[in-house]
């Protein structure tokens, strides 16, 4: 198969997951400097699922525990931040979306993986705080390492038979699954999430996340720390077989990448310590499937 022809599929398809009109109301709401938490509420409330997740979120682990429980939502929007209450509601956006589809490897430790990339970025990005140009919110670290796998959920969802064989051809050739991938469809997950995330107009840095995080000194300039971010963290759980990926060789990490972030073999022990003391925060995400 070639690349073209996975596109040209894509662009086909009728019931190609979408995101919730709340996301755009959301966006809009957040760019206007007049919004305030009662008009982000308002949006909200339009969907009381998503609604019921923010507050389950507000009053867990992720804010520090129930300082006496929040159970107003323009209070836990106040506490959260427009940003993040809107990059949490794009996160269970995508599990929902997505959340049956992901047949044929296994969907819940998929999701562990992606839920443990976003974990891993902050405890990276905290690690090489000091020499980043960039200040990333966790939580726009948290949905980028949500969502930089989304594009294999597409293969698994699209293109199924073809993906089982690229995993298989993983395994046998022991060769990793982006170039297993190549083989077989002449392309990668990396660059279909990102024909996904630009659907629906994610943010330029988080596109640019999805597509490079196996190659990131291809990214735009503005955007490499996030990208070797992600690339980092995206090893360190594939490395630790934290969930699993679906590879069945662990993505390699440049060193360009450790260099860059100027990461040392204490400074790894360091994050894994943090993302294995964190992992309750994994399992408040993970019961929002
Ligand atoms: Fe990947
Ligand atoms: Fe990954």
């Amino acid at each position: 198969m070639e690349s073209i022809q996975v596109f040209k599929k894509l662009e086909t398809v009728s019931d190609l997951p979408t995101l919730p009109v709340i996301i755009d109301k959301l966006r809009e709401a957040i760019r206007n400097p007049r919004s305030d938490a009662a008009k982000v509420a308002s949006i909200i409330e339009d969907d009381p699922a998503m609604m019921a997740k923010i507050l389950k979120v507000v009053n867990s682990a992720l804010y520090g525990g129930a300082s006496g429980q929040i159970d107003s939502l323009k209070l836990a929007i106040s506490r959260m931040g427009f940003n993040a209450v809107n990059n949490l509601a794009i996160s269970t956006s995508v599990f929902k979306a997505f959340g049956e589809s992901a047949g044929g490897f296994d969907r819940k430790e998929f999701w562990r993986h992606c839920v443990s990339v976003g974990i891993a970025a902050c405890a990276v990005m905290q690690a090489c705080k000091p020499h980043l140009t960039h200040r990333y919110e966790k939580e726009f670290l948290h949905l980028s390492g949500l969502i930089h796998d989304v594009g294999k959920l597409v293969f698994a969802q699209y293109f199924h038979d073809e993906f089982m064989q690229a995993i298989e051809l993983s395994k046998t050739e022991r060769i990793t699954l982006v170039q297993a991938e190549y083989k077989v469809f002449g392309t990668d997950h990396a660059a279909v999430g990102a024909w996904l995330g630009k659907r629906w107009k994610l943010s330029e840095p988080m596109v640019e996340a999805i597509l490079w995080h196996h190659n990131p000194k291809r990214a735009k300039t503005e955007h490499q720390e996030l990208v070797r971010i992600c690339e980092a963290s995206n090893y360190i759980c594939n490395f630790r077989m934290i969930g699993n990926s679906g590879d069945a060789a662990a993505p390699r990490c440049s060193s360009e990448t450790w260099q860059a972030l100027k990461l040392g073999e204490e400074d790894y022990y360091a994050i894994m310590d943090v993302i294995v003391a964190e992992s309750d925060k994994s399992e408040v995400l993970l019961s929002l499937m």
